[in-house]
């Protein structure tokens, strides 16, 4: 028997082609969660959209590659499992709206940060699996980060199902609900920190003189070489960091001009302003 913190193994993933998901919300979040599924083998005919109106459904289908569905009420309509991709404010009026119609051995899968497991338990009729999943954008490109949390009701079967979806999302891990608020600050608005950080380095590359695409090409490779080095070579980054610095030498200059403008505070401070704020916006 699995623990809340163990992943689950690739080897019993489940086979994706007979499910049937629906998305309520394939919005910034929603859709790259819809592209996860489908490259995980979901097909997309199986894989019913329903946002804020039937047009927005249709749009974001044909966009993703999946099915519109005419309202909330067809898309959970035999649906194995549910995703929830609407605002956390829209979240428990949705399950007290749709929570009866659902099959009773349906997942569902809540996005939302902020709502908790016992809240949505609560909203929905007893013994119903509920599994909070915290993404971030990159899965869209199969690159991101997806923290799972399991709900009391959620069998062995459902979990192993909910890493099969999220198989293809980069990295899928367990965590807990209280290291949701950590998770969030490393993981979940980790992206538009790098994003700035990026777009900060790419301009004062092409202030000294580069050309815009010569400085982006250079600098989103850079980023992404510097990571992959350490996740292929699995060195600590103070020692790859060391292995680049010549006594006297241009990195050591650089390297010091950092921690005197206060970067590694600064990056420390966002992601301790992320946690913090998840934190404030759970109720209980
Ligand atoms: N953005 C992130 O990086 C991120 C990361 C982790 C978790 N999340 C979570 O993801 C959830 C969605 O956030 P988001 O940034 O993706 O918001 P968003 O882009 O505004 O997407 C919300 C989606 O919900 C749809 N929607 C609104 N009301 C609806 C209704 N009554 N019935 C069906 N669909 C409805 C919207 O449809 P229309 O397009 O038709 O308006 C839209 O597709 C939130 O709970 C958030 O906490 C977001």
């Amino acid at each position: 028997m699995q623990t809340s913190t163990e992943s689950a193994s690739q080897n019993d993933a489940p086979d994706l082609s007979a499910l049937h998901v629906a998305v309520i919300g394939a919005g910034n979040m929603g859709g790259p969660v819809v592209k996860t599924f489908l490259r995980s083998g979901v097909p997309g005919e199986q894989l019913r959209i329903a946002n804020s109106s039937p047009e927005s459904s249709r749009r974001a289908a044909e966009e993703l590659g999946a099915t519109a569905a005419e309202s909330r009420a067809e898309a959970i309509e035999d649906a194995d499992v549910v995703v929830l991709g609407v605002k956390p404010y829209q979240i428990l009026d949705l399950l007290a709206e749709i929570g009866g119609d659902l099959r009773e051995d349906a997942l569902i899968i809540s996005l939302a940060a902020g709502i908790t497991l016992a809240q949505m338990e609560e909203a929905l009729p007893e013994g119903r699996a509920v599994m909070r999943a915290m993404p971030n954008t990159p899965i869209s490109v199969g690159e991101g980060a997806v923290g799972l949390m399991r709900g009391s009701a959620v069998d062995d079967d459902a979990h192993v199902l909910a890493h099969a979806l999220f198989a293809t999302a980069g990295v899928a891990r367990d965590i807990t609900e209280d290291q949701v608020h950590a998770f969030i600050g490393a993981a979940g608005s980790m992206p538009a920190f790098v994003f700035a950080i990026i777009e900060a380095m790419t301009d004062e590359a092409v202030r000294q003189g580069l050309k815009r695409d010569l400085a982006t090409a250079l600098v989103q490779q850079t980023v992404r070489g510097g990571a992959t080095m350490l996740m292929e070579s699995g060195v600590h980054p103070a020692v790859a960091k060391n292995g680049v610095s010549s006594p006297g030498g241009t990195t050591v200059q650089g390297l010091a001009a950092l921690e005197r403008e206060g970067v590694r505070a600064g990056v420390a401070a966002a992601m301790a302003a992320a946690h913090d704020a998840s934190r404030a916006m759970t109720k209980n």
